[in-house]
């Protein structure tokens, strides 16, 4: 495949850019032009994303941040700015998984899910939207799940995951006319340190695997590949899409 350099001069804000899909995108970003902030609750893993897109020679600065509280996440946006000056792309990685019926899951647990994998990002776009409005233009890409458009274990993720696809449509149509674009993606199982329960069982693995119709898990490589897609300018009539991820998954309606 040809260089691409889709984002040379761009600035991108990963929110849970210290591990797995996020570190990927980071570094599938960085390796097309972006300067990468990355924000993260877990220092050593921000830090280590950071060093690896140093090694190749591109620009990321580490900013330590929870997402679920307000004045992380305004000054998230504060240091990308004191850092690279403007911010095109904001990609919100930050997120967890969880199972469990509405019986099981205590209050506890609903809230701190909820708070996260849809608060946080409700709070990240908050703040990076105004950067965005003084470029006139700008990208964002969220993250749900293919337990965003299905019924499966996890009512508080299915919940959250649910809402955020909603919510994408509805930052889309608000911010169409100021030229920022609000895509989503739904991955299917993608081998993270999310899934690490099912990675470290041989058996686990190959049922989860099958359960996707090309007969495999996903990499956070090809996770990234889907948010490069739809925060580049490629992309500059895609608005409000929710776009699967998922090795057909979804397609099957199993
Ligand atoms: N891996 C999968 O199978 C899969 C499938 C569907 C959706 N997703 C979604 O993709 C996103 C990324 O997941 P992943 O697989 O890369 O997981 P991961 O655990 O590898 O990465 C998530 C990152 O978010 C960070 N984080 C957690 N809480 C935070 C907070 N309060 N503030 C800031 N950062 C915080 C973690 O420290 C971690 O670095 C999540 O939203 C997840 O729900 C993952």
């Amino acid at each position: 495949m040809a260089e691409m350099r889709r984002f040379d001069g761009r600035v991108a804000l990963i929110t849970g850019g210290g591990s797995g899909i996020g570190r990927a995108s980071a570094l599938r970003l960085a390796s097309e032009g972006a300067a990468i902030a990355v924000a993260d609750i877990n220092s050593e893993g921000g830090e280590e994303t950071c060093r690896q897109v140093q090694t190749h020679a591109g620009r990321a600065v580490f900013v330590p941040a929870d997402v679920t509280q307000a004045a992380d996440a305004e000054r998230m946006v504060a240091e990308t700015i004191k850092a690279f000056d403007r911010l095109d792309v904001l990609f919100t990685s930050a997120g967890v998984g969880g199972g469990g019926s509405v019986v099981d899951l205590s209050e506890e647990d609903w809230d701190r899910l909820v708070d996260l994998d849809l608060k946080g990002v409700y709070l990240s776009s908050k703040f990076a939207i105004p950067e965005m409005r003084k470029l006139e233009r700008g990208a964002i890409v969220h993250v749900s799940s293919i337990g965003g458009l299905r019924g499966m274990s996890g009512a508080h993720f299915c919940a959250a995951k649910g809402g955020l696809i909603n919510l994408t449509r509805s930052m889309a149509v608000a911010h169409a006319a100021e030229n920022i674009r609000v895509n989503c993606i739904c991955p299917g199982y993608i081998a993270t340190p999310i899934i690490q329960g099912i990675l470290d069982d041989p058996e686990k693995l190959k049922r989860t695997g099958a359960r996707h119709p090309m007969g495999r898990i996903g990499t956070a490589e090809e996770v990234a590949a889907a948010v490069a897609f739809l925060a580049s300018d490629e992309a500059s009539f895609i608005t409000g899409a929710i776009l699967a991820v998922d090795g057909g998954y979804l397609a099957a309606g199993r």
